[in-house]
């Protein structure tokens, strides 16, 4: 295992310490001074563009920063990641989710130990397509022979976010009158909410989870089990025996796993189970496997588009010098707003409502990867790690919580998202919506970087005490990225682009960005503490008072 270089004790280090004690922000005299500011931060990645120039930065914090990377290796565990190396280390495993976007052919080919990963990754692409096709085609059917109209998934954390955000975000291109919906939480509400007005005849069920031990995720698939046998029976449909009851699930059940054994266990026919790789961390898996019910809902040519798109950057970040990687500089901007300036979260502000699951998809990628307080050799950190990420579309979040970022003491940067042309475009009184829209974005980003001067504020008739209520201050930092549409390919673009910020900030702070050992307690509790709940008086008396009395409360008003 080799050991983390501890960035605090390199010279760039120093270097960025003396210069976030020497910065005066000034957005307003920094770009009035430089005219070039704009278009040596603004930078074309694939079929992104990138405007960094409103960061709280200078040419030679830039530079520090791009030191840093060097003198931690970030491209060196990038290109250990990409050829397969045990970067996982308390797993001992691979890092492979860049494996899954390899363009078929791709040359040398992949093998990891003495895996032919890339044979693997295109024969259950291949599986996938296939099957998809059958689905929408009608081809596949329900036990009573009706084609499929919706397809419900079952998995959480990376086993639903991923989708769940992708299906929202793609929605234009389901066009095989195919829908999909997703259920994760084990609170009931959601399973029976999702499948209230569902016909069991026409749904689909794939129950996508990499161990196939996770609580929820099999609890509401034994649950959507007994629903859809329930719905067949009071159809008339299947008569109740074990036989038409394994018929059913053979039909309407399918499954995504690293753990066949288990799929079958649980009565559906391995022949319906698509597998994944334990290389593939959860928040990494939505091109792969996982994926599924976005290849029945969206097509296999959308699949493959979209994963086309997260491939383009992984090129890009293992082809491009550090000083002009997008990924690479906004990972580092993220270290300097975390670790110089103070930043404790940091927002992501998508102009597009398809992307309304995108900062919850984000804050599986960024904080189960690098909320970390131990290095990849146990050592603890030496400074602090993870951001607080979280966001709302705009403009919705304009009229909740922008105010805070307006004029609030605290430093949050911000991402703005957004995409030239809408999906669906709305004129409202010969006016195109979506330019108005697009005039808020820019407004926000204008608005935060350059304020409002208490001049300014007075020059309107403003006196007293109303004018330091109504001066915004400004210099405070946004990343803008702007792109053509929200294809497929932009959206693979997008996603990849945030993986490899994750990557480059885990890289400089020592950490492995790939387990997640934290959520394991809460898991093992709550195994322990259901049998109290249940009334198991010694599992009752083993909790703490403060848990004991919670469970008082719940038994005296059940
Ligand atoms: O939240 C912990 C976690 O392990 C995630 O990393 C993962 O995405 C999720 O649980 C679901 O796991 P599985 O796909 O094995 O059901």
């Amino acid at each position: 295992m080799t050991t983390p270089i501890d960035a605090t004790t390199t010279p760039a280090w120093t270097e960025l310490t003396a210069l976030s004690e020497a910065l005066v922000p000034d957005l307003r005299g920094w770009f009035a001074a430089d005219p070039g500011r704009v278009d040596r931060l603004s930078f074309e990645l694939a079929d992104l563009h990138v405007d960094l120039s409103k960061n709280l930065v200078d040419d030679r914090v830039v530079a520090a920063l791009v030191r840093l990377a060097e003198q931690t290796g970030v491209a060196e565990r990038f290109a250990a990641m990409l050829r397969g190396d045990h970067i996982n280390t308390t797993e001992d495993r691979p890092v492979l989710h860049t494996a899954l976007r390899r363009p078929p052919g791709a040359s040398p080919p992949l093998v990891v130990d003495g895996q032919q990963v890339d044979h693997d990754v295109q024969r259950v692409l291949d599986a996938m397509s296939a099957f998809a096709d059958r689905v929408r085609s009608g081809e596949w059917t329900g036990i009573t022979g009706k084609p499929v109209k919706t397809v419900v998934n079952i998995g959480i954390g990376g086993s639903h976010l991923g989708p769940a955000m992708v299906s929202a975000a793609l929605e234009p291109y389901a066009d095989a009158g195919i829908s999909a919906r997703f259920v994760s939480n084990i609170d009931p509400f959601d399973l029976a909410h999702k499948t209230k007005d569902l016909d069991p005849e026409t749904t689909l069920v794939v129950v996508a989870s990499k161990t196939f031990t996770t609580l929820e995720t099999l609890t509401n698939a034994r649950l959507a089990r007994d629903w859809l046998w329930a719905g067949l029976e009071a159809a008339g449909a299947i008569d109740g025996s074990d036989a038409q009851k394994k018929d059913a699930v053979a039909h309407h059940f399918v499954a995504v796993s690293t753990a066949l054994d288990k799929v079958e266990a649980f009565g559906i026919d391995p022949a319906n189970a698509f597998e994944v790789w334990d290389w593939v961390g959860g928040r990494y898996s939505v091109g792969s496997a996982i994926g599924l019910s976005l290849v029945i809902e969206l097509g296999p040519d959308v699949f493959r588009e979209f994963l086309a798109g997260f491939h383009a950057i992984d090129e890009h970040m293992a082809s491009t010098p550090l000083a002009s990687n997008v990924p690479v500089v906004m990972g580092l901007l993220n270290v300097w707003y975390t670790n110089f300036l103070g930043a404790q979260s940091h927002a992501v502000l998508p102009y597009a409502q398809q992307l309304s699951r995108f900062p919850a998809y984000l804050q599986q990628l960024t904080m189960e990867s690098n909320g970390k307080r131990v290095r990849w050799d146990g050592s603890p950190v030496t400074t602090e790690t993870g951001e607080i990420f979280w966001g709302e579309p705009g403009t919705n979040g304009q009229h909740a919580f922008y105010q805070l970022l307006h004029q609030g003491t605290r430093l949050i940067p911000a991402d703005f998202i957004a995409f030239v042309n809408p999906a669906y475009p709305l004129t409202d009184d010969g006016r195109d919506v979506h330019g108005l829209f697009i005039a808020n974005f820019l407004a926000q980003t204008k608005a935060l970087a350059f304020g409002k001067t208490a001049e300014e504020v007075e020059a309107e008739g403003t006196t007293g005490a109303l004018v330091a209520a109504r001066t915004c201050p400004g210099n405070r930092p946004t990343t803008s990225i702007f792109a053509p549409a929200l294809t497929p390919r932009v959206l693979g673009e997008l996603i990849a682009l945030y993986e490899h910020i994750t990557f480059t900030q885990g890289v400089v702070w020592g950490i492995n960005s790939f387990d997640q050992w934290g959520v394991e307690l809460g898991k093992q509790l709550a195994l322990q503490i259901a049998p109290a709940v249940e009334g198991d008086a010694a599992a009752y008396d083993a909790q703490d008072a403060s848990t004991r009395a919670l469970l008082d409360y719940y038994r005296a008003h059940r």
